[in-house]
């Protein structure tokens, strides 16, 4: 295998529910998730008869034919979100680049812009693919990797005054504004989330400039926030939408949603050979149906709503570490104090607890555990935290 990853020293064999086991045969309790991926947990007996059931039928046939796979889940998303048509493709990273790609499209057949500019945000993530790594307002993954994609612009998160001048600053001389790309809560980049009264000031002034606001739903969407979308916090709509990560629950699936204004691809603009495979279709209705069966969204604010009151009692246990909560559902950050312990400290702490959390940038520890997570496990993880925590104080004191 290559060297991309620093891994944490565990190999993990089975999972069921919440919980990972490792090549020991001890249990972890399981707060990642794969990253906000297992919406279900792991080993999900629904979508396990669901995927053999598929797999007895139909597996892949391109996208030359149709398949009832992709209709019956392109019919859900549309009828469950402000969206009007779906392209399918297999990850976060590939739906964001239908969705530059289709800036770019309708910056050019609606306002005859040649060389398209798409806003995004400082500390953003979208993916590792040349597009997306060029959209995320984050330098440390652009190292070694110029040039980047020409046409991408950085403003702060959450700043109406940095991007009303930065649209016209590009737009001084004309039409040169494709889209504005953000996600509706950062995750990768310290569980941020976005504030409804900036993101009603972009909608009016991208309606105003004919300039798309899409939103990167790959980490919030399909349920994690207690929304079944981020954008039903915000209080607006998007004119289009990616998503992937827990849209499969762990089968690789992503896709771009948009409103019918902007649905500007024609035969022969995008494609994906794998994309919206009937296995990864069939996963994502499972998971749709199981949000659904289980209420899941209702449960997901219950069990965010006990997380976050854990953590705000850790915060005030800890004030020497701890700053702050921040998160929407089951997508929390524990936000820490600068120059007190890492992120990366607190996530090899609890590793050792057996609590599996991962770091969203230096200063923040994330929880994003499966979706069906119950009260009791939620109370392990907080004891798990404490347990590390505490341990991290007293080294601190022996030093
Ligand atoms: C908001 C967001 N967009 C895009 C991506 C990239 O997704 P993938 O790793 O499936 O390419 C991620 C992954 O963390 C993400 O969090």
């Amino acid at each position: 295998m290559m060297n991309t990853y620093s891994r944490f020293p565990v190999t993990f064999t089975r999972g069921q529910g919440s919980w990972l086991w490792d090549s020991q045969g001890q249990p972890y309790l399981d707060c990642v998730a794969g990253i906000a991926v297992c919406s279900l947990g792991h080993s999900n007996p629904v979508l396990q008869r669901a995927l053999s059931e598929q797999l007895g039928r139909l597996q892949h046939v391109s996208n030359l034919y149709f398949n009832p796979e992709q209709a019956e889940l392109a019919t859900w998303i549309t009828a469950n979100s402000a969206m009007d048509a779906v392209f399918f493709c297999n990850s976060g990273a590939e739906a964001n680049e239908a969705a530059i790609k289709l800036a770019r499209k309708y910056g050019r057949c609606k306002r005859g812009i040649e060389q398209a500019q798409i806003i995004t945000a400082r500390a953003s993530f979208h993916g590792r693919t040349m597009a997306s790594l060029s959209a995320t307002g984050q330098p440390k993954y652009h190292q070694g990797f110029t040039p980047l994609v020409s046409g991408f612009t950085y403003v702060d998160y959450n700043h109406l005054p940095a991007l009303e001048q930065c649209i016209d600053q590009l737009e001084a001389h004309g039409p040169a504004v494709a889209a504005v790309l953000l996600e509706p809560l950062q995750g990768e980049g310290g569980v941020r989330p976005g504030v409804a009264s900036f993101f009603a000031a972009l909608r009016q002034l991208c309606d105003q400039r004919d300039i798309l606001l899409i939103l990167d739903e790959v980490q919030v969407g399909m349920g994690r926030t207690g929304r079944l979308w981020g954008y039903q916090h915000l209080g607006i709509e998007p004119d289009a939408m990616t998503m992937a990560k827990g849209l499969g629950g762990g089968f690789p699936m992503g896709a771009l949603a948009v409103k019918r204004h902007c649905d500007v691809f024609q035969p022969g603009d995008h494609a994906s050979t794998f994309g919206g495979n009937p296995m990864a279709c069939r996963a994502a209705l499972t998971v749709a149906a199981e949000l659904q069966r289980l209420d899941l969204l209702t449960h997901v604010q219950e069990r965010g709503d006990q997380l976050r009151r854990g953590l705000e009692l850790l915060v005030g246990q800890f004030p020497q570490f701890c700053a702050a909560v921040r998160g929407w559902g089951l997508i929390q950050g524990l936000v820490l104090k600068e120059g007190g312990v890492s992120s990366l400290q607190v996530v090899q702490a609890c590793l050792r607890q057996r609590l599996l959390v991962v770091p969203a940038g230096a200063q923040v520890v994330r929880f994003v555990p499966p979706l069906t997570i119950g009260e009791e496990e939620i109370n392990t993880a907080l004891m798990g935290l404490g347990t590390a925590l505490n341990g991290l104080a007293m080294e601190g004191s022996h030093q």
